[in-house]
């Protein structure tokens, strides 16, 4: 007995085998049956001598389907298309519809991290971390639903030698000025402006520079500048998050900084583990199987020749943390394709010093770039960095206009609740509904378009 699928594939499996005189690999039988139905009947009519399509011929009269069936068809080289009886398909639909899993297995529960988001303070979030974002959202919402506890975090890039230049800059201005700046999301107009100063005047890169000195020795008035400038930017990341409706609360920003007592350690780990070695003044590791164009193996630096930690030592002591600390056994890193490389040494190395192993392991969910009309990386009319909120904006205010246009009776107060679940549905849905590694072009048309795969279509 079973489901109907079950049946169904049980009778195949046991036609085939009378036909063919061998069993189907019961692995094969459940997960592809189709496949497997083809592909080994084209196996085994070679080894019988026999034409694949008369193998499947007889398959399909060795099997007593009728009950099951409205109509079998074999095609092409030797697949059978089976055509189920509506009733069939009814019970079975019926099945998942009563059953709160939707009829998917009940899982072992495991701790999984989800590091996505992940922007950086003091700079406005682009195009790739809405993908990061969205799909990580997703990832998170589904793996919580599977039945594992997901702990979410947001590795806020809130740490390391542009704060130099921010807090100097923030100190040109005035506390003030800076919060209002940076309360009303102007991130960009603040971070170009330190920008500028620290390309343009010596005497500025100069204090810049002795600034993170301060800063990283741990200088108190250094550092409460530094906690104005990531809790603005904080607060306002959390607006996109609530106008996006995701997840991620401030709970979950577990930002670079949060590691920085951890560096020393990891270095002496990795030095203790013998997995250390120098190159140019630098402290790195050569995870194994990674070689630069030169045929030469790769360095992942993890202490500068200045001292100073960088991105992958704050990512392996992340690493370290989630394993050991957090218990996790599933790291997912959604995170542009970009970065592959990075996150592949990166878990080698965790490999080789014994913190990842079995049965935890790590995955880069990597994902293709938004793209403009133009076919290039999607940028605002003046070349700059779009600022996200502005698209967001922009997708509610298209479909305000559309929702006027469509359906004028609609009381204001319903307007602004559709626009935005349109709007807004429309961004994250033409972002996963498309083939996560590859690029996409952002086009508010399409998008919002009534028709097609979109979201306006569905809602
Ligand atoms: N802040 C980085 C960026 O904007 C992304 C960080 C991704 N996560 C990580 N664990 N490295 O590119």
């Amino acid at each position: 007995m079973g489901t109907p699928e079950q049946i169904l594939s049980d009778r195949l499996a046991h036609a085939f085998e009378a036909v063919v005189g061998e069993p189907v690999d019961p692995l094969v039988q459940r997960s592809q049956f189709a496949d497997y139905q083809s592909n080994a009947a084209l196996g085994s009519a070679k080894r019988l001598g026999r034409k694949p399509r008369d193998v499947a011929a007889a398959v399909l009269a060795a099997a007593d389907l009728d009950d099951l069936v409205e109509h079998t068809e074999i095609s092409g080289p030797g697949f059978i298309n089976i055509t189920l009886r509506a009733q069939v398909l009814g019970s079975m639909a019926g099945a998942v519809g009563a059953d709160d899993r939707l009829g998917v297995p009940p899982v072992e529960p495991e701790t999984v991290v989800v590091d996505y988001s992940a922007p950086n303070t003091a700079k406005e979030m682009h195009v790739g971390h809405l993908r990061s974002t969205i799909i990580g959202d997703a990832a998170v919402r589904i793996t919580e639903w599977l039945g594992h506890r997901v702990i979410k975090r947001n590795h806020l890039g809130d740490w390391g030698t542009p704060f130099g230049m921010l807090i100097e800059h923030l100190l040109d201005i005035g506390e003030a000025e800076a919060a209002a700046e940076l309360s009303v999301g102007d991130l960009n107009t603040f971070y170009t402006a330190a920008r500028r100063k620290f390309d343009g005047s010596d005497e500025f890169k100069e204090r810049s520079r002795r600034r993170v000195v301060l800063l990283q020795g741990g200088d108190e008035a250094t550092l409460r500048l530094w906690r104005l400038l990531v809790a603005e930017s904080k607060q306002y990341f959390m607006k996109v998050y609530d106008s996006l409706d995701v997840r991620l609360v401030q709970a979950d920003f577990v930002g670079e900084s949060a590691y920085n007592d951890e560096l020393a350690s990891v270095i002496t780990e990795l030095d203790r583990l013998g997995l250390l070695r120098s190159s140019e003044g630098a402290d790195c590791v050569f995870p194994a199987g990674f070689t630069g164009r030169d045929g030469e193996p790769l360095p992942l630096i993890v202490r500068k020749s200045d001292g100073g930690y960088g991105y992958a030592t704050t990512d392996l002591a992340a690493i370290r943390d989630r394993l050991t600390v957090l218990g996790a056994t599933r790291l997912l890193y959604v995170v542009g394709m970009p970065q592959q490389q990075h996150f592949a040494m990166v878990f080698t190395t965790a490999r080789e010093a014994g913190w990842l192993a079995p049965p935890a392991r790590a995955t880069h969910i990597g994902f293709g770039s938004v793209l403009g009309a133009d076919g290039k990386v999607l940028r605002s009319r003046a070349g700059g960095t779009i600022k996200l909120v502005d698209l967001l904006d922009e997708a509610v205010d298209r479909a305000t206009r559309a929702i006027a246009e469509k359906n004028p009776d609609l009381d204001t107060g319903s307007r602004a609740a559709v626009a935005r679940a349109v709007g807004i549905g429309a961004i994250k849905y033409a972002d996963l509904s498309t083939d996560r590694l590859r690029d996409y072009t952002f086009d508010f048309d399409r998008m919002l378009s009534f028709e097609g795969n979109t979201a306006p279509y569905l809602q």
